[in-house]
């Protein structure tokens, strides 16, 4: 922990616009149904159906062949593939939050809170903020935490818990530290700061 709080501090504002912008970049792909997408989640133009691919067990679909090139590469090198998939970013959520309702330093925050929904919101995510499949679609980080009235100390306890829960489940140190520079990038907006200036 030592090296990474100078480090959420040093990450926080250039990788919050990244992050955003990541979040932001691609249109919806398949939704969560088994239903394929009509929307090419490339180019927004409509599909080809006969253009596919299937990922994680959904069928993707895209206008034309280079769509379909640039989604599988840029699934095959994002940081979500890189850990697993779906099945290691589930399990990595739910071992989190065992940790973070056992923080004294922080499980209050989540007494009133429906965990099934927060688990499957923070699991949803991360999984677009790693590069995974599906847009996030869900509020802003600024927004989710407005009136909190959350420090430092709040956000480092759960950064804490991430990277103690990721170091349990072996995860390469390399992949870590990039998952934690994608948290520290929502530091300004978690904490209601004043949005840097451009
Ligand atoms: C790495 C930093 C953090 C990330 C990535 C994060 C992510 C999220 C996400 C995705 C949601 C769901 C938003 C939605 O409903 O669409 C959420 C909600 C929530 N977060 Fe965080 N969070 C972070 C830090 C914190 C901290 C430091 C706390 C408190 C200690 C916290 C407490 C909560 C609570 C209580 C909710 C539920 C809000 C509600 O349903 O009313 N989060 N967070």
């Amino acid at each position: 922990m030592k090296l990474i709080l100078p480090l959420f501090a040093t990450f926080g504002i250039a990788m919050s616009l990244l992050v955003n912008a990541a979040l932001a970049a691609e249109p919806a792909a398949a939704s969560a149904t088994s239903e394929i997408n009509t929307v090419c989640p490339i180019s927004g133009k409509p599909v080809d159906p006969k253009i596919t691919t299937v990922y994680e067990g959904k069928t993707y679909a895209f206008a034309v062949e280079a769509c379909r090139k640039k989604w599988n590469e840029a699934r095959e090198n994002s940081l979500y593939h890189k850990l697993g998939g779906k099945g290691a970013i589930d399990a990595a959520v739910e071992a989190f939050y065992v940790k973070v309702l056992s923080d004294d330093r922080i499980k209050h925050f989540f007494d009133d809170i429906n965990m099934n929904k927060q688990r499957r919101k923070q699991k949803e995510f991360l999984s677009a903020a790693f590069g995974g499949p599906i847009p996030w679609t869900g509020k802003d980080m600024r927004k989710a935490h407005a009136g909190m009235k959350l420090t430092e100390e709040h956000f480092n306890a759960v950064a804490e818990n991430l990277q103690k829960t990721l170091e349990e489940m072996k995860v390469p140190k390399e992949l870590i530290d990039q998952v934690m520079a994608i948290a520290a990038s929502t530091h300004d907006d978690v904490l209601n700061k004043p949005k840097a200036a451009k």
